[in-house]
């Protein structure tokens, strides 16, 4: 067979990973492999290219992705252009590894173009799966990131806010402000109150030197909504999230007297050389779509659930986003350390 494989939407450490896996068990099976440039770009502007085992060495431990992605290119209000271009590509089926907005995109074409999916975000809030590839890196990234400045706030008697992304799920802000032992966790599925975070903080400055607060880009007050940093015309997703942390910095400076700095740790979440943990993930998951290009299970997807890696249909990954429940363990772990949250 003639297969294709595409990455869609931000990229993802572990996105190599999935290509390499992949790659080398499809090519073991003597089929042949195309790489498809920059997601549907790549199909609508005919980019694509030979993916040799050769080019496939060592790409595991690289971020990004060898292919190119894109989170600005859909296939809505081009649907026949796309189809009529993808079919010239003369695929027999596509890997494809991406988020919510890049199977919507191919779902519209489920009868005439054959997919088995990956899903992936380091946001870790896709339905269908119960953890994402990139997700251990970006909390690694994360609790990295507040250990170090943990040294400077306390040097200088300092509150630092430090910027996670995470649009509607605060995955990542919970996991790397847990690893880190933040003194604070802000996310989006639980507004925060003010009055309470100010004395929260008052309370720790009459003990401590310095303060560690993780935010995740859509955490607000309670009443209060994510603020838009810019937006990207044209993208699946418009709206980019951002800057909640400077606004945090200088509003606790402001009622503590408490001299406060941010951070945002943005795409630095995303391009990270993937954890071991990572890797195991993206192999197995590589390892489990050959065997399924094999078996012929086109429409489903390889996703992790009950410790292992298993099959579910591609719809699976395009249910409501999977968010942190209000009383998930690890809330209730962050409470029984004295974290807010
Ligand atoms: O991958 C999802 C995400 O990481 C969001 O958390 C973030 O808001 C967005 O991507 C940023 O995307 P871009 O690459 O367009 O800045």
């Amino acid at each position: 067979m003639r297969i294709g494989i595409l990455t869609g939407g931000g990229d993802a450490p572990g996105l190599n990973g999935i290509i390499e896996a992949a790659g080398k068990t499809i090519l073991n099976m003597g089929h042949e492999l195309v790489g498809i440039e920059d997601g549907f770009e790549g199909v609508f502007d005919d980019r694509t290219k030979i993916l040799t085992a050769e080019s496939l060495k060592g790409l595991h431990q690289v971020a990004g992705t060898c292919l190119g992605t894109s989170n600005k290119c859909g296939t809505e209000g081009r649907e026949s252009e796309f189809l009529e271009k993808y079919k010239k590509l003369n695929l027999d089926g596509i890997i494809v590894a991406g988020g919510d907005g890049t199977f919507r995109g191919l779902s519209e074409f489920k009868e005439e173009i054959k997919v088995i999916g990956v899903p992936k975000t380091i946001d870790n809030d896709l339905s269908g799966t119960e953890v994402t590839f990139g997700y251990d890196t970006a909390c690694h990234v994360v609790a990295d990131a507040v250990d170090a400045l943990r040294a400077t706030a306390h040097a200088h008697r300092r509150v630092i806010v430090v910027e996670t992304m995470g649009r509607t799920a605060g995955w990542i802000a919970l996991g790397g402000g847990l690893a880190s032992y933040a003194d604070a966790i802000l996310i989006p599925e639980r507004p925060f109150e003010r009055k309470k975070l100010l004395q929260y903080i008052n309370e720790k400055k009459k003990t401590q030197r310095g303060f560690l607060m993780v935010v995740a880009e859509g955490a607000h007050a309670v009443g209060e909504s994510a603020e838009v940093a810019f937006k990207v015309e044209g993208a699946p997703q418009e709206e980019r999230l951002g800057g909640i942390s400077q606004r945090m910095a200088k509003w606790i400076e402001l009622e503590t007297g408490w001299d406060g700095r941010h951070v945002i740790l943005g795409h630095l979440q995303r391009s990270h050389s993937p954890t071991t943990t990572d890797r195991f993930l993206t192999l197995a998951m590589g390892v489990t779509v050959g065997k399924m290009v094999k078996e012929n299970a086109w429409g489903q997807a390889a996703v992790f659930k009950k410790g292992k890696v298993t099959q579910v249909p591609i719809t699976e990954l395009m249910g409501e986003p999977r968010l942190v429940e209000k009383d998930h363990r690890w809330v209730n772990m962050a409470q029984s350390l004295g974290i807010f949250i």
